[in-house]
């Protein structure tokens, strides 16, 4: 197909579900017409651009050494600073067409400055894996990691943010606050939160929701313990996570993290992974639709990179998030290599 012409520049789009506003979403809205379903964006340092029209489907690219590789779609009315050119028109038939495994590390309360050598390391053995690469170090650390990882292809992420957008929260996070830091992505609702400091399905929602309307994709985290998978509750206990935390609407990450596999370096049987995943992905779909088929569904819990192909190998198994393992560029490496191979 050929390559497009059209290039739009403009102001921070705002908006929400999905409504296209502004310059960018007009020269999209003007494509979309001339070419049917798809078009592919560019936007500056390295970033590809993702765009989701209403009810219609968009792959979205980058194109790197004659290579094109494809990410997945988001809403337009949530990024910031939009520098954007349209380069060609990709048809996409399927929510699946539209996802891209993501390879999520997770620091917890670990790092200070010296541990940024790692990210080096990371990004200088990986500099463009297939799949997508988020890093997710404590606050404290996200300013400096973002400018360590500037024009990478690696993602960043914060730990919790509070479900307000400001205010007398001593000591806490606002979701704009990660954003401004650099991060695209937050994790919300962390076993270790919800057992440390009560958090609940309502308030794990309402954080979600702060992260939508604040342009960060929520990886929101369920898991069973093992009292409860012992009694036969798993299904029941994630299902009912699931329902109570997940927004209707926006892009978002559904981590399955057993809680007893969770820094014990035990793992579920891959025939458990597999019962669990297909179950996620059909109670996704019965909460948010045909959408759900795009919504990336991460295994949490001991991975590491001699698991790490075994797993990505499970259906609707479409990524990782990783806690130990992350902290060592050299065993995050290894898993983000197994999960782009798989
Ligand atoms: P782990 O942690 O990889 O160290 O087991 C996973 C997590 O808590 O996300």
């Amino acid at each position: 197909m050929a390559a497009l012409a059209t290039s739009a520049k403009g102001p921070p789009d705002k908006g929400s579900g999905g409504a296209l506003i502004g310059p960018i979403a007009a020269a999209l809205k003007r494509k979309a017409r001339e070419i049917g379903l798809g078009a592919m964006v560019r936007k500056g340092m390295n970033m590809t651009a993702v765009v989701r029209v209403p009810d219609t489907l968009w792959r979205i690219g980058e194109e790197k050494e004659g290579k094109t590789r494809y990410g997945r779609s988001r809403q337009i009315g949530l990024h910031h600073h939009w520098h954007c050119r349209i380069i060609r028109a990709i048809p996409a038939r399927t929510w699946e067409e539209t996802m891209q495994k993501l390879a999520a590390g997770n620091w917890k309360m670990n790092g200070l400055a010296a541990s940024l050598g790692e990210v080096q390391a990371l990004l200088a053995a990986h500099p463009a894996p297939v799949c997508e690469m988020l890093l997710c170090p404590p606050a404290t650390l996200l300013a400096q990691m973002n400018w360590a990882a500037r024009g990478s292809n690696l993602r960043l992420g914060g730990q919790d943010c509070h479900p307000d957008a400001a205010g007398a929260h001593t000591g806490d996070i606002s979701a704009a606050m990660l954003k401004d830091a650099g991060a695209t992505y937050v994790v919300l609702g962390h076993s270790e939160r919800r057992a440390d400091h009560g958090e609940g399905d309502a308030l794990i929602l309402a954080k979600a929701k702060a992260a939508l309307t604040a342009g960060l994709t929520p990886i929101i985290c369920i898991g069973e313990t093992e009292a409860q998978r012992d009694r036969g509750q798993t299904l029941d206990v994630i299902g009912t996570q699931l329902d109570g935390s997940t927004p209707k609407g926006g892009d978002l990450v559904i981590a399955y993290e057993p809680v007893w596999a969770i820094g014990t370096g035990r793992t579920p049987t891959i025939a458990q992974i597999a019962e669990v995943h297909a179950f996620l992905r059909a109670r996704l779909t019965a909460l948010i639709g045909p959408r759900a088929a795009g919504i990336r569904i991460l295994y949490g819990g001991s991975v590491k990179p001699s698991n790490a192909a075994e797993i990505f190998a499970v259906p609707h198994v479409d990524g990782a998030l990783v806690g130990g393992a992350s902290l060592k560029a050299a065993d995050f490496g290894a898993i983000v290599a197994a999960l782009s191979a798989a």
